[in-house]
């Protein structure tokens, strides 16, 4: 793709795509990522991995293309935030976080034959944005609203209900 030329983890695009070579990659990344927390398995108690295997190997490349500041993923990024954001289909614990950066970065590190100290540090560097993002936006959708959003609810609702016919 001409995008990862100039992109700025073009060094992550590469590094995965040879990950890739190994159709057992992401199915691997599962395996250590649930036996890494006891809270992890029954999250998936009912998901159908041959789905989930699909959506997160392209889940990945939209997190290098994030982290490197390309907007092209800003859609698919927002879906997975609000997947796992505390109201969301999978909320995701904050404390889970850490365990899906570290399994990650152990398959990778197997499965990457030029993996090293410095292209494993480029990978945390940009998982870590990601995880930023998912959590500041949980947060953000935790938010209690501003006394001056609450003023203007307020006074919305009570326009609204004056011109609500009244029924006596
Ligand atoms: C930045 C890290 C993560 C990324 C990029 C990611 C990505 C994804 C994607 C793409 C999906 C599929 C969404 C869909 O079906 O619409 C998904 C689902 C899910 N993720 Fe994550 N995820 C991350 C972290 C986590 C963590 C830490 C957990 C903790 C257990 C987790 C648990 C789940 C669960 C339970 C599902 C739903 C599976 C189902 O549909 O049954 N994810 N994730």
């Amino acid at each position: 793709m001409d995008t990862a030329v100039t992109d700025p983890y073009a060094d992550l695009h590469q590094s995965y795509g040879r990950c890739l070579r190994d159709k057992e990659f992401i199915g691997r990344f599962y395996d250590v990522f649930l036996a890494s927390n006891p809270e992890v398995p029954a999250m998936f108690a009912h998901t159908d991995f041959s789905k989930q295997r699909l959506a997160l190997r392209r889940g990945i490349t939209m997190a290098i293309f994030h982290a490197g500041g390309s907007r092209v993923v800003d859609r698919g990024i927002n879906e997975m935030a609000a997947v796992h954001a505390s109201g969301g289909r999978c909320p995701v614990p904050a404390a889970l976080y850490k365990d899906w950066v570290a399994s990650l970065l152990k398959v990778v590190e197997e499965a990457d034959p030029e993996a090293d100290e410095a292209l494993m540090a480029r990978w945390r560097e940009a998982l870590g944005v990601v995880v930023g993002t998912f959590q500041g936006r949980d947060a953000a959708q935790a938010t209690p609203e501003s006394p001056a959003q609450a003023g203007a609810r307020g006074l919305f609702s009570r326009v609204m209900q004056g011109l609500r016919p009244v029924s006596r």
